[in-house]
């Protein structure tokens, strides 16, 4: 349900970023941390992979730890045990680059579009999660583009799916910010 009406408030312009500086691969380390036991369970290698030892970013801390949440929980989920996920972060530029890969059943080409519609689940994950409400990549999305930043998603159905996104580096130019305060 707070998804649902998050979802709303951040369509109608009433989500509120909190910008600060953070360090983006401790709070991938803190992801992983919450979402140990449903790993654990699935036997799944995760592979955290940092270009830097700390990268700092300036973005909504909350805001990004639910993208980050989100987009490992699902590569969790649609990854048969044994799988493997990896986080890559590096920094490009202005920016910062934040990869999430797994080695799961993958997203038919067709459906790629469609990922991103509230609600939407494909035929393949509906029979394998039940419990998702399909409103998970929608955040993530909004989260994203308030930030005025990308994100991008590449799969190969049965082989895997890798999720990109982007954030401003802390430091960065104060045009790169500007009208994400
Ligand atoms: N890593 C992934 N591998 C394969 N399919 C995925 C992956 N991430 C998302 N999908 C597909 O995109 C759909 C939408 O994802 P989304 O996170 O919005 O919903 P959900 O995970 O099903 O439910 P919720 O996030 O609300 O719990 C999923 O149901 C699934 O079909
Ligand atoms: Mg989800």
């Amino acid at each position: 349900m707070t998804d649902l009406l998050d979802l709303a408030k951040m369509e109608s312009g009433e989500m509120k970023l909190n910008i600060t500086d953070f360090d983006i691969n401790e709070l991938i380390r803190k992801c992983v941390i919450k979402l140990e036991t449903l790993i654990l369970e699935k036997d799944l290698a995760v592979d955290a992979v940092f270009e830097e030892e700390d990268l700092m970013v300036s973005a909504d801390p909350d805001a990004i730890e639910r993208v980050v949440y989100n987009l490992m929980h699902n590569a969790i989920k649609f990854t048969p045990a044994g799988g493997k996920i990896s986080v890559t972060t590096r920094s490009i530029k202005d920016a910062a680059e934040i990869t999430i890969r797994d080695t799961g059943i993958g997203i038919e080409e067709s459906e790629l579009g469609m990922i991103w519609d509230r609600f939407y689940k494909s035929d393949k994950s509906r029979s394998r999660d039940k419990t998702g409400t399909g409103l998970g990549l929608a955040i993530v999305r909004n989260i994203i583009n308030e930030h005025g930043q990308r994100i991008s998603v590449r799969s190969r159905l049965g082989e895997g799916t890798a999720f990109t996104f982007t954030l401003a580096k802390a430091g960065g130019s104060p045009a790169d910010k500007a009208d994400k305060q």
